[in-house]
């Protein structure tokens, strides 16, 4: 469908031609000024010097071709050369219809492309953090957007499954138990089918053997001899990462099931090791490689560059792969295996410059074609109440299961206090209701700038939160709950001309949806999703409060404003479900 500030466009276009303007000054956007109008156009200022004419008189000109009109109800010159519209009731409500009939609510993209997401990243056997929270939460919602506007998706954890951590975890249960056959290098049998590690075992594996690996040279090298024999094929280590991958991504996909985050793909850096020799032999081949102080480097700086791109690393001295190698070496993999039409990287914003160089490296060496849009999104971080990165009261790293633990006990608190439910109810509708306090808490920031992690405020019924626009749907399904006990039905109704001033915008709240989550994904935004339904949760209160809904006397009426409540119903619903999070039936 049509967004409405296009359709306007449209027949602002007829009117700048038919006075003898040209229709590219045409464009409607939303007022700014919405006391005074509900859409505005400002071409006629833009006009004025190409036509060496006043801009109100432009303006006038067009005013006066407007004629009659489906959609525009007045359209009034205002100096210095605005021209203030104001839509039709009837047109209005027309849209809302039409929006209701449509399986997208009047949202699509206009050519449906092939993207492949990378988000997540989380690193194999060290415990999910908060640092990776966020790319989860936001690539999970760039996602969903993406798909329900009809893009095809493929989403990839990409797990971090093929460094050090794997040679530290050998080394440490090497020392523990050297009895274990994946240590006797005479051994040719099958190994056990059982892990010698439970999970929680492995989580204190990890940080065990790295701190004492940077107390004791030895055993570094030792463990960065185990990665080394790990990476070329060694067949005990490799049986002891096949256990290790199994229970971490198990372990993982658990985690990331509480936060109703999902992936198509589960691969990894090590999925990619099988590129990197011909990836490696054609740079080579083609002069795009070349030795630096015994490294094998690509060049990526260009000219217009205002600040040093260093190059990108290919291989070290030793010959041993690195972050950026890797990196190449799955998009080898992903163009071979999907050929996208974009890639997008959700991935915190300090790894910026590994990006610009793995992505100018992929297209000077002809890995992704100059029609492969590469995309980086990088994020800020996430703060403490003291401006610095999230810890736990003792100072240490908090993992992502004790957070949300946090927030659904903060949760449940909030709900006991505000109605009598049983513990069992109270606790399920916390958890539905945390989740949205973590999700919107996150989402509601533009993805790139840091901001700071409030249990309080993210959990609050009130302001710009989760639980507010959860507590509004709610709200919204006891009165059709209630409109149906008193024997209405929720079969066929339509959305009706507005009688009263807080319905009309109520309404035109209602039709902004196509143009929000269009321009969303455009620009992968979720925080404008965020700001968009906090305006129509905060316009629909109003309305609430405004109007007798079930109480109002006239029987079309009252129908009417049951609709729109069906509308602004599957909106909310559907923008919450686009940002990772559902409503519970009450609250
Ligand atoms: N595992 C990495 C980390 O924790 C993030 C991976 C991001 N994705 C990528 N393709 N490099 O820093």
């Amino acid at each position: 469908m049509k967004q409405l500030a296009e359709l306007l466009t449209e027949e602002l276009e007829n009117a700048f031609e038919k006075a003898g303007y040209s229709g590219e000054y045409a464009k409607v956007t939303l007022s700014n000024r919405p006391d005074l109008c509900e859409y505005q156009c400002n071409g006629a200022m833009a006009g004025a010097k190409a036509y060496k004419k006043a801009p109100f008189m432009i303006a006038q000109d067009v005013v006066d071709r407007l004629g009659e009109s489906v959609c525009i109800e007045s359209a009034q010159m205002v100096k210095p050369g605005f021209i203030n519209i104001t839509l039709k009731k009837s047109f209005v409500a027309d849209y809302l219809n039409q929006m209701q009939a449509d399986e997208r609510l009047g949202a699509a993209a206009k050519e449906r492309r092939k993207i492949l997401m990378d988000y997540g990243g989380p690193n194999v056997a060290k415990p999910l953090h908060v640092g990776h929270l966020r790319s989860a939460v936001i690539g999970e919602s760039i996602k969903r957007t993406a798909r329900f506007l009809g893009h095809e998706v493929i989403s990839d954890v990409h797990l971090g499954d093929w460094g050090y951590q794997m040679g530290l975890i050998i080394t440490e249960l090497k020392k523990r138990k050297p009895e274990l056959p994946y240590f006797d290098e005479t051994f040719t049998g099958k190994y056990p089918e059982e892990a010698p590690f439970t999970i929680s075992e492995l989580e204190e594996i990890y940080p065990t053997a790295s701190a004492y690996a940077k107390e004791h040279a030895d055993y570094k090298e030792e463990a960065l001899h185990a990665t080394f024999l790990l990476q070329n094929g060694h067949r005990g280590y490799r049986a002891i990462w096949d256990h290790i991958m199994r229970i971490s991504v198990e372990d993982l996909k658990k985690n990331y099931g509480k936060l109703d985050v999902t992936f198509d793909l589960w691969k990894g850096e090590s999925d990619a090791q099988k590129y990197i020799p011909d990836m490696v032999e054609k740079m080579k081949k083609d002069g795009y490689a070349h030795l630096d102080d015994g490294a094998l480097v690509v060049d990526v700086k260009e000219e217009t560059d205002t600040k040093e791109i260093p190059p990108c690393m290919i291989l070290k001295s030793d010959g041993a792969a690195l972050y950026d190698t890797t990196d190449l070496a799955t998009l080898v993999e992903r163009e071979e295996q999907y050929k996208p039409d974009e890639i997008i990287y959700i991935v915190d914003k300090r790894q910026e410059l590994h990006f610009i160089q793995v992505f100018r490296c992929a297209k000077k060496t002809g890995i992704v074609g100059e029609d492969t849009k590469l995309t980086f999104l990088g994020f800020g971080t996430m703060n403490g109440k003291d401006g610095k990165p999230f810890k736990t009261r003792d100072g240490g790293v908090m993992r992502l299961e004790n957070l949300i633990r946090e927030i659904d006990e903060e949760m449940y608190k909030k709900i006991a206090e505000n109605r009598t439910v049983s513990e069992e109810e109270g606790r399920r509708t916390a958890e539905i209701v945390g989740l949205s306090a973590l999700k919107y808490g996150d989402l509601s920031n533009q993805a790139s700038k840091d901001y700071i992690f409030d249990v309080d405020r993210f959990t609050s019924f009130e302001g710009n939160t989760g639980p507010y626009i959860l507590y509004t749907i709610v709200r919204i399904k006891s009165i059709l709950a209630k409109y149906e006990e008193m024997g209405g039905s929720l079969e066929g109704l339509k959305v009706k001309e507005a009688v009263t001033d807080c319905e009309k915008a109520l309404m035109l709240e209602n039709a902004k949806f196509n143009s929000v989550i269009e321009n969303a994904h455009e620009e992968l935004a979720p925080h404008k999703i965020c700001a968009y339904i906090y305006d129509l949760a905060n316009t629909f209160n109003r309305f609430y409060h405004g109007v007798k809904i079930i109480g109002e006397e006239n029987e079309e009426t009252r129908k009417g404003y049951i609709a729109l409540l069906l509308v602004t119903k599957r909106i909310l619903e559907t923008s919450i479900e686009l940002l990772g999070f559902e409503a519970p039936e009450r609250m």
